[in-house]
């Protein structure tokens, strides 16, 4: 494949223009403000700033199914603005265990500039706040905002669907462990409410178990759902989602495979083989080749078998976080130290040279290298 970023651009800037909105949708403009700025911390800050990969998906067939595309994801989205400044900021709702900033950021650009940026798949981990009121975002034992909410956030992200119309994103739900929050029936009941109640109920594919296309997507969000609904009563039966529950997870798994529709015989393959076992101090190139060995050979299959089915390849991991010296943080995974490439850059070279479908790819430090979401977005194109 040869990639030119002329090409692309011209390409892009064709698609700015969207289409008009779904109708009937209204949002709460004093809701809207609130959740615009309780949310800020996670959302980032809403700038209406057309660019080349905000509507990406605007030419693309409404036939083609959303299991046939190759879509830039980012893993532990809200991370984002989690510096070491940030979390002496939030002191207060630090638990003793904590480890330094750097161990848990995995991103630096905000939820809305992933989205305009053509992330169309968003790794979320909530849990209680403090309180254990509201449901808010988490990294780990890392409170990443006491007081914006998952309904914020949400908020947030119908305004950008209203302006983007064209777009759609999949969204993986998981409670986040370790947090010291209990995950409790009120819990999993204030997320279904929400998700069963307005304007929810018109921001979401409502399809169960399944996933469709694009035609029936647009516009919306589509619910991967990461976690069981086993403590709401049978009574609570508007789920729907594509049910990946997190004990059919295999921990650290280079190929896992869930049967998520049964009738339908519709799986997910997933590599989410997030912690490198090599001896400690070794070096980062080892650290990093043993994860790109692991996301290319998953990628490889997503291009060439059962291209009917969700494909889902987490390049982001860490390693060696006993060597205080050296360890290999999402960062250094992802972009490399002074010694070798990271995650990032050897995914772009490895692109160059593969064409096909690819399916979700998840992400570290997404924007960090120009031109790796560009390059996944451009094989729906057959570039
Ligand atoms: C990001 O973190 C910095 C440092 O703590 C803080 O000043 C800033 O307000 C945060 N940004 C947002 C959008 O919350
Ligand atoms: C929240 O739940 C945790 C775990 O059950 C508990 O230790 C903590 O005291 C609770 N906090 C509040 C404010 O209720
Ligand atoms: C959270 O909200 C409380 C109450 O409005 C406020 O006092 C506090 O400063 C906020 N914390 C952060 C980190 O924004
Ligand atoms: C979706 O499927 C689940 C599990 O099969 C079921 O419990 C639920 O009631 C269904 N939801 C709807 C809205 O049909
Ligand atoms: C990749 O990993 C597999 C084990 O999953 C191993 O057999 C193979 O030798 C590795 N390849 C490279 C190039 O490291």
């Amino acid at each position: 494949m040869r990639l030119h970023f002329v090409e692309l651009a011209v390409l892009f800037a064709g698609l700015v223009c969207g289409r008009p909105s779904p109708s009937g949708r209204h949002l709460d403009m004093d809701r809207l403000t609130t959740a615009l700025t309780r949310g800020a911390p996670i959302l980032g800050k809403y700038v209406q700033s057309p660019s080349l990969t905000s509507n990406w998906m605007a030419t693309l067939p409404d036939e083609r199914k959303l299991v046939e595309l190759s879509i830039p994801g980012t893993h532990d989205a809200a991370t984002w603005n989690y510096s070491q400044a940030r979390q002496d900021e939030l002191s207060d709702y630090a638990s003793s265990s904590l480890n330094l900033a750097k161990y848990y950021r995995c991103q630096e650009k905000s939820m809305f500039d992933m989205l305009d940026g053509g992330v169309r798949f968003f790794d979320w981990r909530i849990a209680y706040n403090p309180g254990n009121e509201t449901i808010g975002f988490h990294h780990g034992a890392a409170v990443l905002d006491p007081n914006a909410t998952f309904q914020d956030v949400l908020y947030g992200f119908y305004h950008w669907l209203d302006q983007h119309p064209t777009e759609t994103v999949l969204i993986s739900i998981n409670h986040e462990g370790s947090t010291g929050t209990p995950d409790d029936a009120a819990y999993y009941k204030q997320i279904y409410d929400t998700l069963n109640s307005s304007p929810s109920t018109e921001y979401w594919v409502q399809a169960n178990g399944t996933i469709g296309t694009l035609g029936e997507s647009r516009g919306k969000l589509v619910f991967l759902q990461r976690f069981s609904w086993d403590k709401l009563p049978a009574s609570d039966d508007k789920r729907f989602g594509i049910n990946l529950p997190g004990d059919a997870w295999t921990d650290n798994g280079r190929d896992i495979e869930i049967i998520y529709n049964d009738e339908l015989d519709q799986k997910a393959f997933i590599e989410d083989f997030y912690e490198m076992d090599l001896a400690s101090g070794s070096s980062t190139d080892a650290f990093v080749s043993e994860k790109f060995n692991a996301t290319s050979t998953h990628l490889q299959k997503a291009s060439s078998e059962a291209l009917d089915q969700l494909w889902i390849t987490f390049a982001s991991g860490y390693a060696d976080y006993s060597n205080t010296d050296h360890p290999i943080t999402p960062k250094v995974m992802a972009l490399g130290d002074d010694t070798a490439w990271g995650m990032n850059q050897r995914l772009l070279l490895w692109l160059f040279a593969h064409r096909g479908r690819l399916g979700v790819v998840v992400l570290d430090f997404f924007g960090a290298v120009p031109g790796l979401a560009e390059s996944i977005i451009a094989l729906n194109y057959g570039i």
